[in-house]
């Protein structure tokens, strides 16, 4: 059970043995509980917090107030969770591993919002950022096309050879819309421009608590079912190869052997869909973590992976 189950069970149990049956407060929460839990999670006694959310809970659980806190703590939870489950360097450390390791003449990104993984593209690098609600606070160095845009409508509008002056993407990220059909869609349209070198990047497919994996978002920290697009390749692109890194907060999945002229996952992508929208985290036992091809969390341990991958081309 999760730990805000717990304390909702907590809640629960506690007003029953306390007898406590009658109607809830419709009175606002006390501010000083509040700002005593706020401040508790702002200096990480996580405890503390906990005990003035259950309190706030017992006696006031619709009113805003405790509901913001409520999101708060859950927010806190989940990260502290994926932060224990997947030590180690976290995704922008990759990112930024990735670029300065291949250098890649090409680069582009589907989802930039504030442009904290952009930034990792360096000059030479062309770069092309795709986000339809872009917010560019981290400055920039490399050449850096921005198309504030849906990833869809990018790839029906424009020619990423032309826009890039290159015959191929050498690398690219996809952290758009945390859907498994628009992930499953961006690789496929990246894969129209991809080489025998392509490297592809896939944000949120190592979901750690299950509630944030939900297609439709629930929670403040949401992965998405984003992670269904590796299953969706494992069974039907064997020819591809793809593994996890188990980088917080939600993973890497990396992909090569990219074909640009493969038209099965065009040919058939309405029934994939569909069979991948009944799946749930429960058809992948005993855990997803054993069918995401995971490996170590290690640089050394990528490299030499990506350097075997280079020979066998
Ligand atoms: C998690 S943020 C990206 C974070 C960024 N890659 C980073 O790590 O710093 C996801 C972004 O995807 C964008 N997005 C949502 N739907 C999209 C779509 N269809 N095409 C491209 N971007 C999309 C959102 O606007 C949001 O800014």
């Amino acid at each position: 059970m999760s730990v805000l189950g717990k304390i909702l069970k907590d809640v629960i149990q506690g007003r029953a043995k306390a007898g406590a049956t009658g109607p809830l407060s419709s009175e606002l929460p006390p501010p000083e509980l509040i700002e005593s839990a706020n401040s508790s999670l702002d200096s990480g006694d996580v405890a503390s917090a906990e005990i003035a959310l259950a309190q706030a809970m017992s006696r006031y659980p619709e009113q805003p107030a405790t509901q913001q806190l409520f999101a708060r703590m859950e927010f806190v939870q989940c990260l502290a969770a994926a932060e224990a489950k997947l030590p180690g360097p976290n995704y922008l450390d990759w990112l930024k591993w990735f670029q300065q390791r291949l250098k890649p003449a090409s680069y582009v990104e589907i989802g930039v919002e504030s442009g904290q993984s952009l930034q990792y593209a360096q000059a030479p690098t062309r770069a092309i950022g795709i986000d339809p609600a872009l917010r560019i606070v981290h400055s920039q160095t490399a050449w850096i096309k921005l198309f504030q845009l849906p990833s869809d409508e990018f790839f029906q509008r424009h020619d990423l050879r032309q826009i890039l002056g290159a015959d191929a993407v050498d690398l690219a990220f996809i952290d758009g819309l945390h859907t498994f059909d628009q992930a499953l869609k961006d690789f496929m349209n990246v894969e129209r421009y991809a080489d025998a070198g392509t490297i592809v990047l896939f944000h949120d497919i190592f979901p750690v608590t299950a509630k944030t994996a939900e297609r439709e978002r629930v929670t403040t920290f949401w992965v998405g079912d984003t992670w269904k697009v590796m299953m969706i390749l494992k069974k039907y692109r064997p020819d591809l190869t793809l593994f996890t890194i188990p980088t917080h907060p939600s993973g890497l999945g990396v992909v090569t052997g990219l074909k640009p002229n493969e038209q099965l996952l065009w040919r058939d992508f309405e029934s994939i869909c569909a069979e991948a929208m009944a799946q749930t985290l429960d058809d992948f036992p005993p855990q997803i973590d054993d069918h995401l091809n995971l490996v170590p969390n290690d640089f050394n341990a990528v490299a030499s992976l990506l350097d075997r991958r280079h020979h066998s081309a």
